[in-house]
C-alpha cells in the first residue's frame, strides 16, 4: 500500500519496518509529490496574474528568493554527497528522492525570479544572497566531504531543513498567492526530509548515545549562522520583529524534538 502525501500522519501508526519501507522508496515519493505537483508547472497553477506589489516589495522578494536558492543548492549538493556514503540501500534511495526534490526547489525559485523580471538569476544570487547562508553551505559541504554520516546528516536534514521549513512557513503566510503556492509545495517536501533526518538520527542516538554531544557541538556551531540567516531574511521580507522571534522559537522547537536544547 502506498500512502498519499495527505496521509502522512498515518505513517506514525506504522511499525518501524513498514515506516521505512513506505518512506524510503521511489514509489512512496512519487505518490506523495503527484498530488501537489500535477498540473502545476514550476510549482504553481498556470495563468495567475501577478498581484499589485507595494513599492519595494518585489525587490525584497527577489532578495529572499536569491537566499532560498543558496539554501536549495546547499541541500542539493548535500543530499547528493550524503548519498555516496549512506549506510544502506534504503537511505540511498531516500537521498536520491531528496536530491530530486532539492533540484526542483532550486528550479522553481529560479523560475519565480525570472517571472519577477530577473534576467540573470546566477548573478543576482551572487549579489543578494545571505552571507550567513553561504557560510552555512560551506560548513555543511565540509562535513559531507569528511564522510561523517551522523554529523553531515544532522547539519543537512535536521538543521538546514528545520531552518528552511520555518522560513518558508513564515513567508508563505505573508506571501503573494503565486509565491505562496510555490512555497506550500516545497514545505511538503521539506517536512518529508526533516522526518527522514529525525528518524535516522533518532535511531542512531538510541544505538550510540555518545554521538549526542558531538551533534550538540555542531548545532552550537551552526546555530549562529541560522539566526543570522533568519535576521537577514526577515529584514528582506520586511516582517515585524515579533515574527522574527517566532521564527527563532519554531526552529529551536524543531531541533529540540531530537533532544537538542537551545543552550
Ligand atoms: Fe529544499
Ligand atoms: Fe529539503
Amino acid at each position: 500500500m502506498a500512502l498519499m502525501g495527505e496521509d502522512l500522519h498515518e505513517l506514525h501508526e506504522l511499525d518501524e519496518t513498514a515506516f521505512l519501507h513506505e518512506t524510503q522508496s521511489f514509489e512512496y515519493w512519487f505518490q506523495s509529490v503527484e498530488g501537489y505537483l500535477a498540473g502545476r508547472p514550476y510549482g504553481c497553477s498556470p495563468g495567475q496574474a501577478e498581484p499589485n506589489f507595494l513599492p519595494g516589495e518585489v525587490d525584497r522578494l527577489k532578495t529572499a528568493l536569491c537566499s532560498y536558492c543558496i539554501g536549495e543548492m546547499a541541500a542539493l549538493e548535500g543530499a547528493s554527497g550524503l548519498l555516496q556514503f549512506a549506510p544502506n540501500r534504503a537511505t540511498k534511495v531516500f537521498l536520491a528522492t531528496q536530491a530530486v526534490d532539492e533540484a526542483r526547489h532550486l528550479e522553481v525559485f529560479y523560475h519565480r525570479l525570472k517571472m519577477l523580471g530577473v534576467s540573470d538569476p546566477e548573478k543576482e544570487i551572487e549579489l543578494r544572497g545571505t552571507r550567513a547562508l553561504v557560510k552555512f553551505k560551506r560548513r555543511l559541504l565540509e562535513l559531507v566531504r569528511g564522510r561523517d554520516w551522523e554529523a553531515a546528516l544532522f547539519a543537512q536534514n535536521v538543521i538546514l531543513e528545520a531552518m528552511e521549513f520555518t522560513v518558508f512557513q513564515t513567508h508563505a503566510e505573508n506571501a503573494d498567492p503565486i509565491t505562496r503556492e510555490i512555497l506550500e509545495g516545497i514545505i511538503k517536501d521539506e517536512r518529508r526530509h526533516m522526518g527522514f533526518g529525525e528518524n535516522e538520527i533518532g535511531r542512531r542516538l538510541a544505538d550510540a548515545p555518545h554521538i549526542r554531544s558531538r551533534l550538540g557541538e555542531i548545532k552550537r556551531e551552526l546555530d549562529h549562522l541560522v539566526f543570522e540567516t533568519f535576521t537577514e531574511t526577515m529584514q528582506e521580507l520586511g516582517l515585524p520583529r515579533d515574527e522574527q522571534l517566532e521564527l527563532g522559537r519554531s526552529y529551536l522547537a524543531a531541533v529540540k524534538r531530537l533532544g537538542f536544547g537551545d543552550d
